[in-house]
């Protein structure tokens, strides 16, 4: 029987491990390197100007190629698909993506990251296709702080309408992201926690991490989140959730007035690397095994060279099984040299 036809039930691969003992659970599919944003802690307008060369058409993985890797990564452990850009709305016909995604037998959970823009437009189609739910990225209701963070494109209310459409969609749980830095948006964190308690929609509010090279990151902009917890607290307080399951990446807490949940990404001030089971995929098909690497592994070489699936998962299972990162656990021992050692960029690989 040729190799296609060939039914392999799920648990049937060996389950790599990597040299840790941490499992691969959470495959990142970053569809779209470029975006109609230009936060300045992603993709500053300085760098990311119109002369910029983003990938071609042809560069990128096909949906044929995402969709076939995909499944290889399912057989190896993965459960959970998050596709991420750039901003991934603008890749055209994502909700077909969406649709094969989400019948591949064995994954739980199908999720999307978006700056929200494009989300009124789309919810309707990504709902029909399939997504299971969607994280909106939005540092602040303020449309000035907006703004700044966004590198002057987009606006609040448009974001807003986006998040509105995705519940009623039942795009659900909705989750907003929030990058907090000092000094930009941290006097303006309440008023955002505020706009969503008693609506459902969770806020995350993420530690301002040094990814990539060209955010010009310093220590001093991160707003610990304990810092943050404390200055919530004394507003709202809050009493402390479970994780969900294993490696989240937020710490959640609950409202004590029942207004809800809201969670904290510290990946600086407490990383969370122990229990990371994420990998990524760029758009060009280069699998990573961390947010900070500097190489990862061209599966695209592979696929296009004609390899077989067996070839394919041996190829994911070796990377996996090599792999050794755990970046945010080391920042703070790891010299000026190596924090210049070349890293993926955020909109590249995605958040
Ligand atoms: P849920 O599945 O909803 O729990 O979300 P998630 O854990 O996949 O988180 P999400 O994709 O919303 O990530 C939120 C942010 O957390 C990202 O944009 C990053 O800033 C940060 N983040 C996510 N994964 C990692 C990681 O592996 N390492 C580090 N250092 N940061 C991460
Ligand atoms: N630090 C923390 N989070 C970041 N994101 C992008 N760059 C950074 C950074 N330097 C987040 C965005 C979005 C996701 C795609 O990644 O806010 O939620
Ligand atoms: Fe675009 Fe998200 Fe990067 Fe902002 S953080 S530039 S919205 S990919
Ligand atoms: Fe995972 Fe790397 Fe983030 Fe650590 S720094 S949690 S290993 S992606």
């Amino acid at each position: 029987m040729p190799q296609s036809e060939v039914i392999v039930p799920l648990h049937a691969r060996p389950q790599p491990r990597d040299r840790f003992a941490r499992p691969m659970r959470d495959l990142r599919i970053s569809v779209m390197d470029r975006c109609n944003f230009r936060c300045p802690y992603c993709m500053p307008r300085e760098t990311f100007h119109e002369e910029y060369r983003f990938l071609g058409t042809q560069e990128r993985l096909s949906f044929a190629e995402i969709v076939r890797l995909a499944r290889l990564f399912v057989q190896l452990g993965v459960r959970k698909l998050r596709l991420t850009g750039g901003e991934p709305l603008l890749r055209a016909n994502l909700p077909d993506l969406i649709g094969d995604l989400t019948a591949i037998a064995g994954v739980e959970d199908v999720a999307l990251t978006t700056n929200g823009i494009l989300l009124g437009r789309y919810a309707t189609e990504l709902k029909a296709a399939g997504l299971h739910r969607v994280t909106v990225s939005l540092d602040s209701l303020d449309p000035q702080v907006f703004a700044r963070m966004s590198g002057g494109f987009g606006g609040v209310e448009q974001v807003l309408e986006g998040i509105e459409q995705a519940r009623r969609m039942e795009l659900m749980p909705i989750k907003v992201n929030a990058v907090v830095q000092r000094g930009v948006n941290d006097h303006t964190v309440l008023d955002l926690l505020e706009r969503f308690r008693g609506t459902g929609v969770i806020v995350r509010l993420i530690e301002y991490m040094d990814v990539g090279n060209r955010n010009h990151w310093r220590s001093d902009l991160v707003v610990p989140s304990s810092e943050l917890a404390a200055r919530i607290a004394a507003r709202w307080p809050l009493a402390a959730l479970a994780p969900t399951y294993r490696g989240e990446v937020a710490e959640r807490y609950v409202y004590q007035d029942g207004a809800g949940e809201v969670g904290f990404i510290s990946s600086v001030s407490q990383p969370f690397c122990g229990d990371c089971s994420r990998a990524r995929l760029s758009s060009d098909g280069v699998l990573y095994t961390c947010l900070f690497a500097t190489h990862g592994t061209s599966l695209r070489d592979a696929l296009r060279g004609g390899a077989d699936d067996d070839t394919l998962l041996e190829h994911i299972r070796g990377t996996w099984m090599e792999r050794i990162d755990r970046y945010s656990e080391q920042r703070a021992q790891l010299s000026d040299a190596a924090h210049e050692q070349r890293k993926v960029e955020m909109f590249y690989i995605g958040g």
